[in-house]
């Protein structure tokens, strides 16, 4: 098993914010988490990074990476496992990305930082390769752009690109779409699948949408109010959902061109 979490429960303070989690994972499989605004999901993706904002924690329960425990991790651990072994890809990677400095200087200081031995000119052309990966095309133009210069598919796309350069077990997304309109939205979810083709890599993804984790999920976790209240495979969860709120997001799910998006 590539990941397992145990009856986890996250705090903020001493504010249980999230608890009795508990699912796991498998290489290459995709499980997504769907839940209201503030039902605990960008919680649990930052506990699986070990980069909870403020005073939040893991108060108990397990998470097992390869069968280790990195719940007692310490800031050099999470940082020799960010990258390499998991990442994370952003609601909008305009955020993460320096506004003031080109893509190219980006990139290539983020694998220099990550692994210090590499050339410059070796890590401008990891850079340049991941960008052809995920269809950027011109990646040399890309690589000598400025942020606000790129659509938000495009940004996307190349936070994609810095996400999986290290080929990691494990990427993670935090509602990577909710920024972009909704061809764009279809285009980088399917990007997110080739990738994980590609790679072999797991991916949790975090959305609102149902219809987008019933079209390129294992797995789908429902939560509510910090906790998970029905989880299963993507046909048992959109197929016989039992509880009344996956109904209800169920039918939430907008209608294209006669058809829902996951039918
Ligand atoms: N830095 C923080 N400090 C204290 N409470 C927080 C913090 N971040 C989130 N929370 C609380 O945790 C709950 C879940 O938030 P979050 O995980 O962001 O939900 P979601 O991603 O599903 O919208 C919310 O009630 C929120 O107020
Ligand atoms: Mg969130």
């Amino acid at each position: 098993m590539l990941l397992e979490v145990k009856d986890l429960q996250i705090s903020y303070g001493n504010k249980i914010t999230v608890d009795s989690a508990s699912f796991s994972l498998e290489k290459g499989e995709i499980l997504s988490i769907v839940g209201e605004s503030g039902s605990g999901k960008t919680t649990v993706i930052r506990a699986l990074m070990g980069c909870l904002p403020g005073n939040g924690h893991v108060s108990s329960g397990d998470i097992l990476f390869e069968g280790c425990s990195v719940v007692n991790n310490t800031a050099d651990d999470w940082r020799k496992m960010c990258g390499e072994e998991m990442s994370m890809i952003f609601q909008d990677s305009g955020n993460m990305i320096n506004p003031i400095r080109k893509v190219g200087q980006q990139f290539t200081d983020y694998i220099m930082a990550h692994k210090p031995q590499t050339s410059k000119n070796d890590a401008y052309k990891m850079a340049v390769t991941m960008l052809a990966d995920v269809r950027l095309p011109n990646p040399d133009n890309i690589m000598n752009s400025y942020p606000f210069e790129l659509s938000g598919g495009m940004r996307q796309r190349v936070g994609i690109a810095m996400a999986m350069v290290f080929h990691p077990k494990i990427l993670l997304a935090d509602e990577p779409t909710s920024a972009l309109d909704v061809t764009t939205q279809a285009q980088i979810i399917r990007q997110i699948v080739d990738v994980r083709n590609e790679f072999n890599a797991a991916v949790i993804i975090v959305t609102h949408n149902l219809g987008v984790a019933s079209y390129m999920s294992n797995k789908i976790i429902v939560m509510k109010n910090g906790h998970i209240v029905e989880s299963g495979s993507r046909e048992e969860v959109i197929g016989k959902p039992q509880h009344s709120y996956t109904k209800e997001l169920l039918a939430a799910v907008p209608v294209v061109g006669g058809k829902r998006y996951y039918e």
